[in-house]
């Protein structure tokens, strides 16, 4: 199992036979003997609900307990105890348990995986991928907080024998909210900044994603994390609101859509003082394929991002600007590459797209077809597939021959619209002209353009000729997430150096 090829997004010429083979078997064996099952949480005492897969809503993935307001508070309590010894523990104490952390995962990531693809209805690869990437997560930060030695720095010596120095201390104790599509990375990303920081934890899932929820406790309680030390509530909105508005939270880590992420800040101006809220908040991300673009290469860059996970990345591309002067050359390329990928239950390993998530993002996606029926040109995809009992459908190229709310607002369905242009800087300025700046991309051979957009894309990932998603695809330590606008605050993303340093406040010490 060790030696199985790994899932990076961007490998995606590797031979995943041996994955595959493996996961023929592990798939059923989970389905069997984990999914169904009733479970119990320490901070969850309310009434249990049933959470149904999206790959077949008769699929049920167990009976989940609910938090109810008490829970929320002793789960913040539970925290805060914990912290006054946590706050405090050494660089080597932290570094020891992200390792041991590490190693559990490991162990654990195909389970992860597979939770995550009956949970969210991913794609074998998308699903396995996510719990890569955490793997990789807790080799990259842990290791940029000891490059970094805690982030500690010596200051200058303003007068003979006085020493001064910058320390970083934790916040104490940080609300870590996560949403359902990356139930697996994005919980870990944001669980392993608060905790090697040395923050205590109150967790909450996304409402549909207890099940990886429970699994990340799990595997954090066998890395012999201190007891109280991580702390899950389950349930919706209402449990995360009680959650942010809790006094004794002193940070709150977001991902999760622009309206919550927006209540959190709103929430904040209220209290006394401020707390740190880090918060990814979605995005609207264009491509531009300009007419020096090897074209069949952006078709497929295209089509992977915006139709990978079936649209329902923050990442995804939802719009791609496309000179006039190929724009049938890249609309033909699109198809020819998007019509061979397999729709379907992604159980199968054949399948590049699983379900849309639920009826509401099922409905958005009709909605958008419908009106780009009605006000544009739909090249390729938009049904429903027939015959399966979920909702399916073949990702849409819808060109769009004006701006309006599709090429403006983030739909996160596999829905991309098309916009030609005869010139790149207007596209680009109407690729900006949007109120979210998380990713964009563009495919052209000619350095000048590249220059061009590198220079005045308004987005925090850029990409150039990336085949293998056009604006997707960012790992740890290779591309730092970072949201500009509407799509955060900070602008220091997950996967970075600059990540860590969010859950932490610092201190100066001057000593005579
Ligand atoms: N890391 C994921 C991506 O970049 C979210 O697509």
């Amino acid at each position: 199992m060790q030696n199985l090829p790994r899932v990076t997004y961007s490998n995606i010429g590797a031979d995943f036979t041996p994955l595959h083979a493996y996961l023929d078997e592990a798939i059923p064996a989970f389905e069997r003997d984990v999914l169904g099952k009733s479970w119990e949480s320490p901070f969850a005492t309310g009434a249990k609900k049933k959470l149904f897969s999206p790959i077949d809503p008769s699929l049920v993935l167990g009976e989940f307990p609910v938090s109810t307001a008490d829970d929320v508070k002793a789960a913040v309590a539970s925290a805060r105890k914990a912290a006054k010894r946590w706050n405090k523990a050494s660089l080597e104490e932290r570094l020891a348990f992200a390792e041991r952390w590490r190693g559990v995962l490991s162990e654990d990531k195909y389970k992860l995986g597979i939770a995550s693809l009956f949970e969210v209805g991913k794609s074998r690869i998308e699903a396995i991928g996510e719990a890569e990437e955490s793997v990789d997560m807790l080799t990259f930060y842990p290791n940029e907080l000891k490059r970094n030695d805690g982030y500690r720095r010596q200051m200058i010596e303003m007068v003979p024998n006085e020493t001064a120095i910058s320390v970083q201390r934790p916040y104490g104790v940080f609300a870590v909210i996560a949403p359902f599509n990356f139930p697996v990375a994005l919980s870990i990303g944001m669980i392993t900044g608060a905790l090697i920081t040395g923050n205590a934890v109150v967790y909450k899932p996304s409402p549909e994603c207890a099940l990886t929820g429970l699994f990340i406790a799990e595997t954090l309680k066998k890395a012999g994390l201190p007891d109280g030390v991580f702390n899950v509530v389950l349930g919706g909105a209402d449990v995360g609101e009680a959650l942010t508005k809790d006094p004794g939270i002193d940070g709150v880590a977001f991902t999760g859509s622009h309206k919550t992420g927006m209540s959190i800040f709103r929430h904040m101006t209220t209290l006394p003082y401020m707390r740190p809220v880090l918060a990814e908040m979605g995005g609207k991300n264009p491509a531009y394929v300009t007419k020096n673009a090897d074209i069949v290469r952006a078709a497929q860059g295209v089509v992977r991002s915006a139709f990978g996970l079936q649209g329902q990345k923050c990442s995804a591309c939802s719009v791609v600007y496309v000179d006039n002067a190929v724009k049938e050359q890249f609309i033909e390329a699109f198809k020819e590459f998007a019509s061979k990928l397999v729709v379907g239950d992604p159980r199968r390993k054949d399948v590049f797209m699983g379900p849309v998530y639920n009826d509401a993002a099922a409905a958005r996606f009709t909605a958008a077809v419908e009106q780009a029926r009605a006000e544009g040109k739909i090249h390729f995809g938009g049904e429903k597939v027939e015959g399966l009992n979920g909702n399916y459908f073949v990702g849409a190229l819808a060109e769009m021959f004006a701006p309006s709310n599709l090429t403006k607002e983030e739909l996160f369905v596999p829905f991309v619209v098309l916009r030609g242009f005869d010139r790149l800087e207007d596209a680009i300025a109407e690729g900006n002209d949007v109120n979210y700046g998380l990713s964009a991309g563009i495919f052209s051979q000619d350095q000048a353009e590249i220059d061009y957009f590198l220079e005045n894309a308004e987005a925090g990932v850029l990409y150039a000729n990336r085949a293998s998603g056009a604006t997707t695809g960012a790992w740890p330590g290779g591309q730092p997430f970072c949201g500009w606008k509407g799509t955060g605050l900070t602008g220091k993303g997950g996967l970075g150096t600059w990540y860590l340093p969010q859950f932490m406040r610092e201190q100066s010490h001057t000593i005579m």
